[in-house]
């Protein structure tokens, strides 16, 4: 089965337990690649253990504590240490994202904590999206404050639309359709084109706490450093027929340990690790 279609099943299992919901339309599931997350409807908590994690991130990365640095970014290889607060963003963004992104239950399925650091384009800091099926949504929340200098997420967008980014063509759609991707799935080539024809970029900064939700399959990179450092959790969430018991858990939510390629049989969901 391919994503899309079990997310269509996800849906239908959704509204039937939860049949006063609005439902989200599938146009707009799609369309609206893109959401910078209203902080000012998360409770409390959000800020506190997001302030938290703010603090303790940035001691390791200081001191070169549990991370791994390959000169683009310093990732964080022990992210269960934080199991207390990752647990309680995850427990307020995920039912967000339920209820106003896909209209079905998600599980969290992979966490990455990273600081870039590089001044030199490469990697994700070029034009590319992720080339997992659509239906799989991340969401970036920054952990210190981010401005034009310091590593801002940039996408490209409708003009005048914010949130309307550009899809990639996906080639990993599930256990129907998987072929390898066209140029690696890197697309500066075509961004320029893509600006002649009504699109333009945007790039998005914020202060600590600010959550960008986007379709993994937007145009879209990490600016370059010009000064200072920028220290994000990625939250990655895929839609599940049946809620798993939490959102994140490490029987079934990995780091920079495993692949970021989600396995090709959406119906596996969070009974197994990858
Ligand atoms: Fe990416």
């Amino acid at each position: 089965m391919n994503y899309d279609e079990y997310y269509l099943l996800c849906r239908e299992e959704y509204m039937k337990h939860n049949p006063s919901a609005e439902q989200v339309t599938l146009q707009n599931f799609y369309d609206e690649t893109v959401v910078v997350r209203n902080l000012s409807s998360f409770p409390v908590e959000y800020e506190e253990a997001m302030n938290e994690l703010s603090l303790k991130i940035k001691k390791d990365f200081d001191t070169g504590k549990d991370c791994d640095d390959d000169g683009l970014m310093v990732k964080h290889n022990n992210i269960w240490k934080f199991s207390k607060e990752i647990k309680q963003i995850c427990d307020i963004l995920a039912p967000v994202l339920e209820r106003d992104k896909y209209s079905c239950y998600v599980y969290v399925d992979k966490i990455y904590i990273y600081r870039t650091e590089t001044t030199k384009p490469d990697s994700s800091y070029l034009w590319h999206y992720d080339n997992n099926p659509h239906e799989i949504v991340k969401t970036l929340i920054y952990l210190n404050d981010v401005t034009e200098q310091n590593s801002p997420f940039e996408y490209l967008q409708k003009q005048g639309a914010p949130g309307y980014g550009f899809l990639g063509l996906c080639t990993r759609k599930g256990t129907k359709t998987c072929y390898k991707p066209p140029n690696g799935s890197r697309v500066g080539s075509q961004v320029e084109a893509l600006l002649q024809q009504g699109y333009e970029k945007n790039k998005i900064c914020g202060p600590k706490g600010t959550a960008i939700s986007f379709l993994n399959n937007t145009y879209h990179k990490v600016n370059v450093l010009e000064r200072g450092y920028r220290d994000v959790i990625n939250i990655r969430v895929k839609p599940t027929l049946n809620p798993a018991p939490e959102y994140a858990n490490e029987k079934w939510t990995t780091g920079f340990e495993h692949s970021g390629v989600v396995n090709m049989d959406p119906e596996k969901a969070w009974t197994k690790l990858v």
